[in-house]
């Protein structure tokens, strides 16, 4: 059986006094929560944010990395100081990193291969934008998104997957529950041709686009959604919480 795994991307919003109030009402209402948890701050949140959630049910995520481990890279943010600062797990991929900032599935590949050999945990966003959708082309975008974003990737161990369709990234406009897992049943399927069957039922799959406390028991219903990348509703507690506890 999988476990669920909620995570908050918190992008680029909140100051660190802010970020320290959310993080500390987070693992106080969060204390008795049966899943796994994840929060990914700003990096520059990351050193508030790490003394609040240690020891606690709720593990410390990065929005992102730099693909090499240090040099000339102006403005980006290495491994090494990732894992200094304590971060666990590494977000990437994110729609957000392929669309707007234009990284590609070679330079995504790089990452994950860097942050999992640094013994970090990596979720890998993939997607399809709504003109792939309305082209019939979703299962294509991800299969290629995930056999690319793995490529040269032996153990699965610590990777998980988030399923997120640009269309409903902050939009208000979630993929039905059935849509959603249609696409968790075929991405599940394709890390199965290349891992086997064994790690293709082990592997977390979490669905990410204007998750709700309203929608998200139903979303997680779904044989093939084992958790949820939530972005805006990870904002306030209120609406975080009830989503972690669906
Ligand atoms: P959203 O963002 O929940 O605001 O749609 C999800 C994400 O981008 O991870």
């Amino acid at each position: 059986m999988r476990d669920y795994y909620i995570a908050g991307n918190w992008k680029m919003h909140k100051t660190r006094s802010e970020a320290a109030e959310l993080a500390k009402a987070l693992t106080a209402q969060l204390k008795d929560g049966k899943h796994k948890y994840l929060v990914a701050p700003s990096f520059t949140l990351i050193e508030t944010v790490a003394p609040i959630v240690k020891g606690s049910n709720i593990r410390l995520g990065a929005q992102n990395c730099a693909q090499d481990e240090q040099g000339a890279h102006t403005g980006e943010v290495s491994v090494l100081q990732l894992k200094d600062l304590g971060v666990e797990t590494i977000i990437l991929g994110h729609s957000e990193r392929r669309h707007v900032y234009k990284e590609d599935d070679g330079l995504i590949n790089k990452k994950v291969k860097l942050a999992l050999s640094h013994g970090f945990e990596v979720i890998l966003c993939i997607g399809e934008l709504l003109e792939e959708r309305d082209a019939g082309k979703a299962e294509a975008v991800c299969e290629r998104q995930v056999v690319k974003g793995l490529e040269g990737v032996k153990d699965l161990s610590r990777v998980v997957l988030a399923y997120e369709p640009v269309w409903a990234i902050g939009t208000g406009k979630t993929a039905t529950p059935e849509d959603a897992d249609a696409i968790h049943a075929y991405v599940r399927q394709v890390v199965g041709r290349l891992y086997g069957n064994a790690e293709a039922e082990k592997i977390i799959i979490q669905y990410g686009g204007s998750v709700k406390p309203e929608n998200a028991a139903q979303l997680m219903a779904k044989e093939n959604i084992d958790g949820a990348l939530v972005g805006g509703a990870a904002l306030k507690a209120d609406s975080f919480v009830p989503i972690a506890k669906f």
